[in-house]
């Protein structure tokens, strides 16, 4: 029986559709193995995605779609591994070498919901397998250890060469936020240059291990502080927070501008308070306008990545300390959140593969 090539296998995957798996990701990388013996075919794939994302539903499709490519074939075994592709950057591998990529949550106006849109991005990742931290580098109001119900301070690890702060851990996520650097409730006054230092720390003296995604959260606005922080990060990319209101997208245009100075591509837009729904009419009012963000997103030619809705738990679940997409999984929020989450993580895998593969059209093994 004649060989069945790499190359036949990846173009019978590609016609595989489903919601958790972008087709376009399907590189000839993805495929390590193909062993056909006799009447027996055993296909060895690795998939760039978070593990949850590989359903036995997918995996259906993939011996279905095999089969039905080559029916002569009675035994079709498919054996999926996940693996999240890694930003190739300079100065990533310098600062954070464990760290595959990393995710600025930004806004231009403050207030829009910057830092719960981070810190539910962070778990609905969490949740999905990948490995995640977080880091909270918001100068004027570090508020992700509330959010995260966290009062203790990070413990220092003292190694043969140097000593380590290890991060805190909550809700499958690791994080260091700049409030554990201050005092609560002591106004400090930032400059830029402490500003990036207390992040550079943050990303050399912690002992991170291995991250799929480091997300930072960053203070609201575009001025010195901030352009400073995003020439610090080494960022993969950077996803912009805005209402649905003008005054909000004026300043998400900003937002979106800054990080085109600095070549940090904008992974798309999250629209925040896109609506509210009224608990007991289940009537939806659109009190900051509609449809900003998205017509933002389609001006900007940058992906929209969800709308969450104006829900008084999501501010209930911030107050307490438990974040809505751990605490209420089936919630239209948490739902929203999980997607927002999966198409982050789609556009950075397109983004590492368009740096790093040309496989793609390249012939057999
Ligand atoms: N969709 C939502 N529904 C209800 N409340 C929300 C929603 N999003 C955020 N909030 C609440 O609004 C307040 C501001 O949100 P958050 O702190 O996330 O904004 P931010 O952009 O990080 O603010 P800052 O610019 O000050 O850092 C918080 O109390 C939060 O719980
Ligand atoms: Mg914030």
């Amino acid at each position: 029986m004649a060989e069945i090539t790499k190359s036949e296998v990846l173009n019978a995957f590609k016609k595989i559709e489903d919601k958790n798996l972008n087709v376009n990701l399907l590189t000839l990388n993805s495929i390590k193995t193909v062993e056909t013996k006799v009447n027996d075919f055993v296909v060895n794939v690795v998939l760039p995605v978070p593990p949850a994302a590989v359903t036995d539903e997918l995996k259906n499709k993939f011996v279905d779609i095999l089969k039905s490519n080559f029916g002569r074939l009675e035994k079709v075994k498919v054996n999926i591994e996940t693996k999240v592709t890694s930003h190739k950057d300079e100065k990533k591998e310098r600062l954070l070498p464990g760290v595959k990529n990393t995710i600025a949550v930004a806004s231009g106006k403050g207030g829009v919901g910057k830092s719960t849109v981070a810190v539910n991005l962070a778990v609905a990742l969490a949740r999905d397998g990948a490995k995640v931290g977080l880091i909270d580098a918001d100068i004027y109001g570090p508020s992700i250890p509330l959010m995260l119900g966290i009062n203790e301070k990070p413990k220092v690890y003292q190694n043969p060469k140097s000593a380590k702060m290890l991060p805190l851990e909550n809700f499958g996520i690791k994080l260091m936020s700049i409030g554990f650097l201050v005092d609560d409730g002591t106004p400090v006054i930032w400059r830029g240059p402490m500003a990036s230092g207390a992040v550079k720390q943050f990303m050399t003296d912690v002992e991170w291990e291995e991250l799929d995604y480091l997300v930072f959260d960053m203070p609201p606005g575009t001025g010195d502080i901030q352009l400073t922080l995003v020439q610090t990060i080494p960022l993969t990319g950077a996803i912009i927070v805005t209402t649905p209101q003008e005054v909000s997208l004026i300043d998400a245009r900003k937002g979106l501008k800054m990080f085109n100075r600095v070549n940090v591509p904008v992974l798309g837009i999250v629209e925040n308070m896109s609506f509210f729904i009224a608990p007991d009419t289940g009537k939806q009012y659109d009190i900051f306008g509609t449809g900003g963000g998205e017509n933002l997103a389609k001006e900007l030619e940058v992906p929209f990545l969800g709308g969450i809705p104006i829900n008084s738990k999501i501010r209930i679940g911030g107050d307490q300390g438990i974040p809505m997409a751990f605490d209420n999984p089936d919630s239209d929020y948490a739902k929203t959140m999980q997607e927002v989450a999966r198409k982050v993580a789609t556009e950075i895998n397109l983004r590492n593969l368009n740096d790093t593969n040309v496989e793609i059209i390249l012939g057999d093994e």
